[in-house]
């Protein structure tokens, strides 16, 4: 599925499961091959937030038709930010990156991104980021539905301990005030909802590796993409 645009690039999809690091390690590969890096559970977070902000979610209670209907008013986009060496999310032109990592965004989302009309915008938006490829797009169907044909495709998984254990430091760090145990009821919950809803559930596409970096440092992650990326360009280049 090489380009013609754009014939060494390629697409990476990196799959997994909530908090076991595909961000941090997608953005590392994304900095590494000097690729795009696009964080498409920030998309599905910031219709929940607007959402949430515009009383179609409340109490907890996902009104489906509610947040539809307030699609098409809603515009994302990725700006790059230096300071982080990384893009930052905005909902109709508001900085929104911090607004939705909160746990009451983290709580809903699992619901917003069941719904078929959200997956159907989104997946088109991703779609079409991806079309000048040399791209690295984390989150949980893009090498199944989004980017099927994706020359290299990785799906991460960790245990759910060692996950809520990661994202608990994550927010603690940024001055949030959350419990561990919330925490890991979201991760266990999420990945139940991901792997059950009905549109593009989370699953691992046949031709993913898997990468399980329950005790693996990011320096290690990186050494194990650098031969997996190498060979695969070789594979491709026959
Ligand atoms: O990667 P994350 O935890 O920030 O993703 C937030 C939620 O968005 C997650 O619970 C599942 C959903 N999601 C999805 O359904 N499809 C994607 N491609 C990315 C995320």
């Amino acid at each position: 599925m090489q380009s013609a645009e754009n014939p060494k690039k390629i697409i990476i999809a990196v799959d997994g499961f909530s908090s076991c690091g595909k961000s941090t390690f997608a953005k590392a590969i994304a900095a590494r091959l000097g690729y795009i890096f696009i964080d498409t559970g920030a998309m599905y977070r910031a219709v929940t937030l607007y959402a949430l902000d515009r009383g179609a979610i409340s109490s907890g209670i996902v009104d489906e038709d509610a947040v539809t209907a307030l699609l098409d008013e809603l515009t994302i986009d990725f700006r790059f930010n230096p300071h982080r060496g990384a893009s930052d999310i905005y909902v109709n032109g508001d900085l929104a990156e911090n607004r939705i990592r909160t746990i009451e965004v983290s709580n809903c989302v699992s619901a917003v991104s069941a719904i078929p009309e959200v997956r159907r915008r989104l997946v088109a938006m991703q779609q079409r980021m991806g079309r000048r490829r040399g791209i690295v797009m984390d989150g949980r169907d893009i090498g199944t539905t989004v980017f099927p044909g994706a020359e290299l495709k990785i799906f991460m998984t960790a245990d759910p301990a060692v996950r809520a254990q990661r994202r608990y430091d994550e927010l603690k760090a940024k001055g949030m005030e959350v419990s561990l145990s919330e925490i890991e009821e979201n991760v266990r919950s999420r990945d139940h909802a991901d792997m059950t809803r009905a549109v593009s559930p989370l699953r691992q596409a046949d031709d993913a590796v898997v990468l399980d970096n329950s005790h693996m440092t990011v320096k290690e992650q990186m050494e194990w993409f650098t031969e997996l990326f190498e060979s695969r360009m070789a594979e491709l280049q026959q």
